[in-house]
Parts: C-alpha cells; structure tokens; sequence
C-alpha cells in the first residue's frame, strides 16, 4: 500500500474536530468517531470505533490523554490490520507515547502538534513527527496537509519537546498576566496596553489571542485542562518543579487558556499582614508585627553563621518603639505572592541600610482574615 486514502479520525474535540475537518476540506475520504457523538457537522461520522478503523488505512487518534489514547487503543485493537498506520496527535507524556510506539512497532507514528484549532483548519501546523522512515514517507502527504513535518528521532523525545513547548507557553500567558496585573494597577487602558504588548516579545500571543483578553471570550480553542494536563505531565516526567504548573488554578478548566492572562489578581485582603509587618518595620512598633503574624508563628534565619528561630515575643524584643535613624532610606516591596486557597506564600525584599534581606512568608486565612504563619530570611551579603 501507498499513501492512506482512508482515514479514521478518533476523537472529535476541538483539535480532532478540526483535523478531521481540514483533512475532508482536503479531499481525503474521512470518517470520525468520538465517544460523546458531539462533533463537527463537517465531519463524517460513525457510532462505533471498530467500524471505523475497520475501513481505514491510516487512523489518526486526538485524544484527550494517554489513559484515553490506551483505552480507545484496546478497543479497536482487532479492528487493525497490521499495515494499517496508527497516528496519535495527541499530547501524552513521553514514556506514554514509548510504550505506544513499542506496542504498536513500525506502523506507529507519534506525532504531536504545535499550533491550535486556527492552525489546524488552515493546514498551517507544526508537526513533530517520530516513526519508522517508510511509514513517514507514506503518511507525509496527509500530513503535509495539515502543516509542516518536523522529524524527530523517537515518540519518547516528540513527546518531552511537545511539553517544552506547552511550558513555553504556560510560561508566556503567566507573563501576560502579571503584566496585565500591573497594567490595571496603572490604571492603564487594556486595549493601548494590549497595542503596545502585541509590538514585544508577547506579541505573537497577544495577536493570537486577543479576542480571549477583551470582553467575551469565544469558544475555547486550547482549554485550561489541557494545558493543566500537560505542565503536570511535564513536571512528572522530568521531577523538576515547573512554577507555572500551580499558575493556572484558579481559571476554569474548560476556559480557553488565554483566560488565564485575565485572572484578578488575589483579593488584596492577603496582602494586609504583609503591609502591617511593613508598618512594624517602619515605625519601629512592635504592635504592627503582633497584627501582622499568628501568636504562634516562627521567624528564622541564620545570623551570624547561626541558624536562630525566634517566637514572636522574641522578634518583637527586638524592636526599640521608634523608627531607626535611616527610615527614610529603607525600601521593602513585595516580589511575590501565591495564593492557594486558604494558604499563601509570598516573598519581599527589604534594603535596611546596607542590608538587603530577602524575606519568605508562608500566610494562612484564619476567622480573623489573613496572618503571617511563619517567616523565614535570608540576609545577603
Ligand atoms: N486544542 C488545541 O489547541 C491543541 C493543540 C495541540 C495539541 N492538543 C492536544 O490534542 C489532544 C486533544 O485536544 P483537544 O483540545 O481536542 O481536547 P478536547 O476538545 O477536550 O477533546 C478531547 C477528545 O478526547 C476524547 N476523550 C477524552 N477522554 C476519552 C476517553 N477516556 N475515551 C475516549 N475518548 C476520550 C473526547 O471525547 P468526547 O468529548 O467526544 O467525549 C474528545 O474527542 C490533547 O492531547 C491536547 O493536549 C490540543
């Protein structure tokens, strides 16, 4: 056999939807499958799997998942003839897409994409594909259709470099929105903000997505879930922390994940024992820190080559009841601020003189709003 002219698409959701789409806009003889029934009205569609990937010489899967990869898998198992091409766009973790290319041998091609639901419909992806070189040879053509072909060794490396892109651009749309933050604390207007953004380094992603960052989002092309899966995916396969995994909760799932770049920032209530325990510093009052922390809570760092952990009554001994003689000259700001629920975590920098000090809070949500649970620092040098 050459190139497939039968094609089975599984899975019809948003990406699968609109492959299956772009592939009959194309010509190909088309036939989708999906497990809810909802799909496309451009799309041919049958009710069960096993039909069509009976018919098909080349299936192509766009699931949710690996664990939806595997189960629709084993479903159609017997339905698969042995030269038939099994073609799995969908975004699994690396040993995932491994263990379906050693199961399924020379006739599997793992191949995730770059580009979201406009790309697809306009041929226009990019496709990073691992297979045998005569099974790439005979899918290209069908794959040249719906963008550019990017050979990569193995499924196991497609799969880890399609989850460096997505933290790439989970990374991206936390920047959109700590600068969107900032903007609003400016009182800037969004759309000259989201002018002046699309000239820089975010514009390709501001441009892309602006519908999403102005009043009514459309319909969802790229969901939060999905990019929630695939940081967790990344994070798991490569156990290193990945900061823009925790970013992204706190926007509803089935949202497009550009919504995540107009989350509000934090309710400002979480930044009261913060502003207390700047007050203690500044005026030298005690009185601010026991606002500012739990009665309970802990500071420690290590002075002097010392680790020390004082009790609150102890950090309070330190301080005189008067502002120090350089008040003026200190600076303290809040760098961060990570709000979890009912816990928070939030770090500040302090300029005391010649000291600068970094300071880590953890804060807890209590009956009596937000306090200070217990403090560690760093002193530099
Ligand atoms: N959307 C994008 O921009 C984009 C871009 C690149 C890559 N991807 C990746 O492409 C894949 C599909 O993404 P999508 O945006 O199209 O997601 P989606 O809209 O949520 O669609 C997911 C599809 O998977 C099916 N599915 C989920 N669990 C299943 C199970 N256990 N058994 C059988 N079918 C199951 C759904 O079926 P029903 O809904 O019919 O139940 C639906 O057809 C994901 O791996 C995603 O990470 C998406």
């Amino acid at each position: 056999m050459t190139t497939p002219h039968t094609i089975a698409v599984l899975g019809l959701g948003r990406m699968g939807g609109a492959l299956a789409t772009r592939l009959t806009s194309q010509g190909q003889d088309v036939v989708g499958w999906t497990r809810s029934g909802r799909a496309p009205s451009t799309v041919r569609k049958t009710g069960d799997p096993a039909e069509a990937v009976a018919r098909a010489d080349l299936v192509v899967l766009a699931l949710f998942d690996g664990p939806a990869c595997r189960q629709v898998l084993d479903g159609v198992r017997d339905a698969l003839r042995p030269d038939t091409i099994v073609l799995n766009t969908s975004t699994v973790s690396p040993a995932e897409a491994t263990a379906f290319a050693r199961q399924l041998g020379p006739s599997y091609v793992h191949a995730p994409l770059l580009g979201s639901v406009p790309a697809a419909t306009a041929g226009a992806l990019q496709i990073l594909a691992a297979a045998d070189r005569h099974t790439l040879d005979r899918v290209r053509p069908v794959l040249e259709t719906l963008g550019t072909v990017r050979h990569v060794d193995d499924a196991g490396t497609a799969a880890a470099l399609k989850l460096i892109a997505n933290s790439g651009l989970a990374g991206a749309v936390l920047a959109l929105r700590d600068t969107l933050r900032q903007a609003d604390a400016l009182a800037l207007p969004r759309a000259q903000t989201l002018d002046v953004l699309e000239l820089g380094q975010l514009g390709g992603l501001v441009a892309r997505k602006r519908p999403f960052l102005v009043g009514e989002p459309p319909t969802a092309e790229f969901t939060v879930a999905a990019l929630a899966k695939d940081l967790a995916l990344l994070a798991d396969a490569s156990g290193t922390p990945l900061r823009s995994a925790a970013g992204l909760s706190g926007t509803a799932p089935e949202a497009d994940f550009a919504s995540a770049a107009t989350a509000p920032a934090p309710d400002a209530a979480v930044l009261e024992p913060l502003r207390a325990y700047v007050r203690g510093h500044a005026t030298g009052d005690p009185a601010h820190f026991r606002d500012a922390f739990l009665p309970t809570a802990h500071i420690e760092g290590v002075r002097d080559g010392t680790f020390v952990s004082w009790r609150l009554d102890d950090y309070c001994a330190l301080f005189p009841g008067h502002p120090a003689p350089d008040e003026p000259a200190r600076t303290r700001r809040v760098d961060s601020l990570d709000v979890h629920g009912t816990v928070a975590t939030a770090t500040m920098t302090l300029v005391h003189g010649p000291d600068t000090f970094t300071d880590l809070f953890l804060l807890v949500r209590t009956d009596d709003g937000w306090r200070i649970a217990n403090k560690a620092y760093h002193r530099h040098a």
